[in-house]
């Protein structure tokens, strides 16, 4: 009977009082409501069972996200249980099936239980808390709202173990902030990867020392001839650790042996005829290449991958290879080879977009499939882990309709729908689930030149890209996604973003 009472109260309550009305996104894999609410007070605290640096870290993190808008102290304690009226975050290594980022969460009516194997799970059960707070929640300044979570279990685990974003701050230079604004919307929807292109023919944007023109001469314009810019590697290192700390790995990529005039601008000798070019700011691509005969190109190689693999934390170093249509195709598989093996003298594995799959790879190496699916389904056969990016799914920098004014539309317009309504293990027939690492959304900057242009193609795309690397295939749905995007409309309001208002998503 108590049951019965149970299921007939989480089907009558009020939407606030019912957890699977909640419209979390990535939609989690198991939730079941229990009717009635935890009431947060001035006095609710964040207790933690243990007493590390990483449970420190992540409730100062929670701490410092609630206290804006609530305006209450959100005092840390440790302690070995949970108790009334407390949020309680909890290591407790005994549940296989959560892995390394799964979680379970139990709101009761007098208290709050969030347990996982790892930190990493505690931190992306967080990203769950934070969307049943009321979207007030998002603000910076205190809110005149009762603060209520609705009570029931939630257990939630990701399908995908690399669920990232590409950003492009070579075409155009972002400053540290908006990367780090950039991080924070990866970890506010569980991805876990930021793979960023740091290199092009319009911009070299990572200090490398020996080589100071990389950055005097490479970073100093961008697209359309601004000042572009680049990172020292003391921010380079601040990008890493703000990521870090969101359990989000960093993945360099140095775009080679195309895609680099920036740096064949710089150094007259990575010029097969020893002359350098003109820094270029326009967006064709596919007309520069290293000079693959040259030792000193191998020289140069080595300390820009050597320096970044000490710098870079992550197991993974991308080295583009994409359009390198400049470069001679014997040319092209000698190269990638030699650098691959510059590459795991570094002790990190090979990631690289799909024409790389020409090279014979060693099977360890990773290939991002953009515009290639033959190339793609090589790549599988030679036994290559792949990272699912098709350009005319996943690219974040394809304008929504023919109407948008940022983008580009060479792979199509991707409208939410379009985004959201296709799964990497049925994307090709060739390539299945156990090829698959993960899926990443790129984005391009050609036309994207500052925080809010980005805002504008990100979101709330991005959304799509998460719930599709965290959520089983299975419980993916657009007719539900779409009343879930329309709910989190309210919140994207109160962060304030700047967010593409798609007319397919009836917006609250
Ligand atoms: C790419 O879009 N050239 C990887």
């Amino acid at each position: 009977m108590a049951a019965l009472l149970h299921i007939f109260s989480s089907h009558t309550a009020p939407a606030f009082q019912n957890l699977e009305k909640a419209g979390i996104i990535p939609k989690p894999l198991k939730v079941q409501a229990t009717g009635s609410f935890f009431q947060v007070r001035p006095n609710t605290r964040i207790t933690i069972n243990r007493d590390s640096e990483g449970m420190k870290g992540i409730a100062g993190y929670v701490a410092q996200l609630l206290r804006p808008a609530t305006g209450f102290d959100w005092k840390i304690i440790h302690q070995k249980s949970a108790s009334p009226g407390n949020i309680h975050l909890m290591i407790s290594n005994n549940q296989p099936n959560l892995g390394d980022e799964g979680y379970k969460l139990t709101i009761a009516r007098d208290r709050v239980i969030l347990k996982a194997n790892e930190c990493k799970g505690l931190f992306r059960g967080i990203q769950t808390i934070r969307q049943l707070f009321p979207p007030e929640i998002e603000r910076k300044t205190p809110q005149d709202v009762s603060w209520k979570l609705a009570t029931g279990t939630i257990t939630d685990y990701p399908t995908y173990s690399h669920r990232g974003s590409m950003l492009d701050v070579a075409r155009h230079f972002f400053p540290v902030e908006d990367v780090k604004a950039y991080i924070d919307w990866l970890a506010r929807y569980k991805m876990n990867v930021l793979h960023l292109h740091l290199s092009d023919d319009q911009g070299w944007r990572i200090e490398i020392n020996g080589w100071p023109k990389l950055t005097r001469i490479g970073g100093s314009t961008e697209v359309g001839g601004g000042k572009g810019g680049y990172y020292t590697q003391e921010e380079y290192k601040e990008i890493v650790r703000y990521a870090r700390e969101r359990y989000i790995t960093v993945i360099p990529e140095i775009d080679m042996p195309g895609h680099t005039n920036a740096a064949l601008a710089s150094y007259p000798e990575l010029n097969c005829d020893g002359k350098a070019p003109d820094l270029y700011t326009g967006t064709k691509v596919g007309f520069s290449s290293l000079c693959t005969h040259k030792e000193i190109t191998y020289r140069f190689i080595e300390d820009v991958i050597s320096q970044l693999s000490e710098l870079t934390p992550g197991p993974y170093m991308h080295i583009g290879g994409d359009e390198s249509h400049a470069t001679e195709k014997q040319d092209y598989i000698t190269f990638i080879n030699r650098v691959q093996d510059i590459v795991t003298s570094q002790g990190k594995t090979l990631v690289g977009w799909n024409e790389i799959a020409e090279a014979g790879l060693n099977p360890e190496s990773v290939v991002q499939l953009w515009h290639g699916n033959e190339q793609g389904i090589q790549a599988a056969e030679n036994g290559n882990q792949l990272i699912m990016s098709p350009s005319e799914r996943a690219y974040l920098d394809m304008k929504y309709d023919s109407t948008t004014t940022l983008g580009l539309d060479w792979a199509g317009y991707i409208e939410v729908d379009r985004a959201y309504n296709w799964s990497p293990e049925t994307y090709l027939p060739e390539i299945g689930k156990e090829d698959i690492l993960g899926v990443e959304c790129p984005l391009w900057t050609e036309t994207v030149t500052n925080r809010e242009e980005m805002e504008y193609l990100v979101l709330p795309r991005l959304l799509g890209y998460a719930e599709i690397g965290w959520t089983p295939a299975s419980l993916q749905s657009w007719e539900d996604y779409k009343l879930r995007l329309a709910h989190h409309g309210r919140r994207l309001e109160e962060m304030g973003v700047n967010f593409y208002r798609s007319d397919l998503i009836p917006w609250k």
